[in-house]
């Protein structure tokens, strides 16, 4: 069989990172091979992403530069999946007459068929069926791309929450969980295959096996997944905060091997905002779930999302907001201008927040945060971590990344050879969004940067 090339672009969250490569293990055995070079690829995916209005809007200039590469090499197979195909279905295979194929988020398993549906048919193929009670969730398979250090592994998928701004519950269904057993036989195969860290994955994870009658959780899975020799890290993402139980909050202080990082998105600091939204908390429940994570684990680094001009944010609720943030100092802060999505309740409100209120918000409050950013990366100048490395720095050259415990980012000077192992690193110097270090096991070094310089011994 003749070797042909796939090309996938990936937008959006981890979920399509790992979809994307769950993508790749179908086709590798229908002799696909993945290359970077769009331009010389047989088949071209685009996984998209439909949470705010920007992320669809990629999606359509992105298939714009696609069309002109089919003019001009027709045989080329052109495949949209992910949020966006299974939110717009016909209508974009209407809007796109070059693609060749729509497959939503749960046709993923039926690529090859549709594949094979498209050379035969020769006509654009629409797939956003639900998934039959026989299809896996997630496929089984090699593990590509053995020589990283990190992993995202899917736990759950779908979201039962209903936020009154979110699409995700529509494109991607209600919760699913994979079966315990099957969750911790791809962590050891990962293990096996150099994998250090794993990240378990899903929308919601706190809801993990609420439904499979598997009589394991969210905690007692973390247990189990803490007990796999040869694994250094775990982390998770999303947990919701109406759902972050005590137990979830003890296997902080429990589990060695989960790190000291947790993403717990907010939305907003006002009472009134929140019950609009549907998250089923408020503030105060909030701030003392976060009081509670610092009192088990010391030094925990909390990070968060926030939605700025949600419909009916008075001036007295973003101020509620602005003084959340003060008051918890988060380690970062991924901040987001409402966008109405279609079908979500929230696009129904009357009450809009006008564009250049939302621009101003986000303004404040992303000075607010820079400060506390910038404050939290500075005090750890001079402090070892414990840095897993990753791989090659994708914008210095010459330096490697990896992260700390907490999950921030450093760069350093040091040999390839050394991905995939634990070190100790020296922070030498903090910027916004990254650290600047040095190996401690590389002996002394003079440093003289922005900051004025630090000389420090090793
Ligand atoms: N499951 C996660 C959220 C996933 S979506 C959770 O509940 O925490 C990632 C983030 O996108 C959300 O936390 C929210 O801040 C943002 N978001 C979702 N819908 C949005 C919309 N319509 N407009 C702006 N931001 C939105
Ligand atoms: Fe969306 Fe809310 Fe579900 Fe998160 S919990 S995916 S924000 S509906
Ligand atoms: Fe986007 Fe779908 Fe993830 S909408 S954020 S890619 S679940």
């Amino acid at each position: 069989m003749k070797q042909k090339r796939v090309h996938i672009v990936t937008m959006g969250c981890q979920m399509n990172v790992y979809d994307s490569e769950q993508m790749l293990r179908l086709l590798v055995p229908l002799n696909y091979r993945s290359t970077l070079r769009m331009d010389k690829a047989d088949l071209i995916l685009l996984n998209t992403c439909s949470i705010r209005e920007k992320a669809e809007h990629k999606v359509y200039s992105f298939l714009g530069r696609v069309a002109r590469m089919k003019r001009l090499r027709p045989d080329i197979i052109i495949g949209v999946g992910g949020c966006v195909a299974q939110q717009e279905g016909y209508r974009l295979a209407e809007r796109a007459p070059h693609i060749d194929m729509v497959f939503g988020t749960f046709a993923l398993g039926r690529l090859p068929s549709l594949i094979e549906q498209v050379k035969r048919q020769k006509r654009q193929i629409v797939d956003t069926n639900a998934r039959a009670a026989s299809e896996p969730l997630c496929v089984k398979g090699p593990v590509l791309k053995a020589e990283r250090a990190t992993a995202f592994v899917t736990i759950m998928q779908g979201c039962d929450n209903f936020c009154t701004y979110c699409v995700v519950p529509y494109v991607r269904g209600r919760e699913v969980s994979r079966k315990p057993e099957e969750v911790l036989e791809e962590i050891r195969l990962l293990v096996e295959n150099g994998i250090r860290e794993v990240t378990l994955i899903g929308q919601n994870v706190n809801a993990y096996g609420q439904k499979n009658g598997q009589g394991c959780d969210f905690p007692e899975l973390l247990g189990r997944v803490n007990e796999i020799k040869g694994l250094n890290r775990i982390r998770f993402t999303t947990s919701h905060p109406k759902d972050l139980s005590e137990r979830l909050i003890e296997a902080f202080y429990r589990l060695d091997k989960l790190a000291p990082h947790i993403h717990l998105p907010v939305q907003s600091g006002s009472d009134r905002v929140l019950r609009r939204m549907n998250r089923g908390y408020s503030r105060d429940v909030y701030l003392r779930k976060v009081e509670n994570l610092r009192d088990v684990r010391p030094g925990i680094a909390i990070t968060s999302d926030m939605i700025v001009g949600f419909p009916g944010e008075e001036r007295v609720d973003f101020e509620a907001t602005v003084d959340l943030v003060r008051q918890v100092g988060f380690d970062s802060l991924f901040l987001f201008k409402y966008s109405d999505r279609p079908n979500v309740p929230a696009a129904k409100f009357s009450d809009k927040v006008p564009e250049a209120v939302k621009g101003e918000r986000f303004s404040t409050l992303l000075e607010v945060q820079s400060e506390f950013t910038r404050k939290k990366n500075r005090a750890l100048v001079g402090t070892t971590q414990e840095v897993l490395v990753e791989g090659p720095s994708k914008k210095l050259p010459n330096q490697l990344t990896g992260r700390t415990y907490c999950n921030k980012v450093i760069n350093f000077a040091d040999d390839m050879a050394r991905i995939g192992q634990i070190l100790p690193v020296r922070v030498v110097e903090a910027f916004s969004h990254s650290l600047l270090g040095h190996p401690v096991d590389k002996g002394y070094v003079e440093y003289s940067g922005e900051n004025g310089g630090i000389s420090y011994a090793a």
